[in-house]
């Protein structure tokens, strides 16, 4: 136990504290998640004040548990790796002020982890995908096609230029009253529902590049809502169904310019990767699968409890730093805003 290189991740930028210690050997030695739905749910979305007090009430005692579900103690950790950023500043602080304390009282190496390279790494935890690969990163907070070069190295393709995809599911959520966290429950709903029913717009389609939007499309659902008036439960499945195809057609469209893109300036390149919460999206993943089966490239998205927010995707981002000697001074600032690509 003692001779393999351990890392512990630490996480707390969003709704989600959690912790988890990973190996140099791709073991996940231990995951602890406190989702705070309870805490955000009677507001209908995240309210930084209220997840900054949860985090600071949980990090402790998930650290903790992260140590004992691996049976480990902190003398056995090879370094602490934190999401610094982006995110709710007031979360993220404390997750930075915890791992920096483990780090001196323990004189261990501090790591700073940019939480979308979090998500963009994840994928190198379950599946071999070697650099350079074509990473959709699909979050709450994010909407970016990248080519993924190697560790800290990214090029952005295409980016949303107004809403994530995420925030699109959660505010039509919002809007059918049907619950947060309205991803998934949107999902399940729209299993039971008729995509057909209703014809949704898809923006951006036949544009040039690689961009995204979503703002028309959540006007539109509000459109719809406003003209039937009461709404029976049939059609809020209907709603939910019509919106993911709408998402998921707007993600091929997109996706196909992103291909070309990536194919002309990364020869070598073969797999397509998504990440993110909306990851966690089954219809999407199908989607995806087929495009890129249709288009050459291999497709991999990590298990679905890996996409929305985790301690093991920061753990893992660490290791990928921690292996190429990239780690970080005690003085290293929390970042509300950080873009993962090196150009902005
Ligand atoms: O990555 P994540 O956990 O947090 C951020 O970094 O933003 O992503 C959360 C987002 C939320 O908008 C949530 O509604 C969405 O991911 N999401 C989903 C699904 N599960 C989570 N969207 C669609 N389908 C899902 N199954
Ligand atoms: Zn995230």
């Amino acid at each position: 136990m003692t001779s393999k290189t351990l890392v512990l991740g630490i996480e707390s930028s969003c709704d989600e504290t959690a912790c988890a210690i990973v190996s140099d050997q791709k073991e996940v030695l231990s995951s602890v998640v406190w989702s705070q739905y309870d805490e955000h749910r009677r507001f209908g979305g995240v309210v930084p004040e209220i997840a900054a007090r949860a985090h600071l009430d949980k990090c402790d005692v998930l650290v903790q548990e992260a140590l004992k579900q691996a049976g480990v103690t902190f003398r056995n950790l090879s370094a602490i790796a934190v999401a610094a950023g982006p995110g709710l500043i007031g979360g993220v602080l404390v997750g930075v002020m915890t791992a920096k304390a483990i780090a001196l009282a323990h004189n261990k190496p501090f790591i700073a982890v940019n939480h979308l390279e979090g998500h963009a790494l994840t994928a190198r935890l379950s599946a071999d995908i070697q650099f350079p690969y074509l990473l959709l990163l699909t979050s709450g907070g994010h909407c970016q096609v990248l080519a993924v070069e190697g560790v800290g190295q990214y090029r952005k393709l295409g980016a949303t230029v107004d809403d994530s995809a995420g925030e699109a599911f959660d505010k039509v959520a919002k809007m059918l009253d049907i619950g947060y966290p309205g991803g998934p429950n949107l999902e399940k709903r729209a299993v039971l529902g008729k995509a057909d029913r209703f014809s949704f717009p898809v923006p951006m389609r036949g544009r040039k590049g690689c961009d995204f939007s979503f703002s028309g499309l959540k006007t539109a659902v509000r459109v719809c809502i406003d003209g039937l008036g009461q709404m029976t439960e049939t059609d809020k499945n209907d709603i939910c169904a019509s919106f993911q195809m709408a998402v998921v057609a707007q993600v091929r469209d997109r996706l196909n310019h992103a291909f070309q893109a990536f194919r002309a300036a990364y020869p070598t390149g073969r797999d397509l990767v998504v990440a993110g919460g909306v990851a966690a999206n089954k219809t999407l993943r199908t989607a995806l699968k087929e495009m890129a089966q249709a288009n050459g490239f291999i497709f991999s998205a990590p298990p679905i409890e890996l996409c929305t927010d985790n301690g093991v995707m920061i753990a893992w981002a660490g290791m990928e730093r921690f292996c190429q000697n990239m780690t970080d001074t005690l003085d290293f600032r929390a970042r509300p805003r950080w873009p993962l690509d090196t150009q902005s």
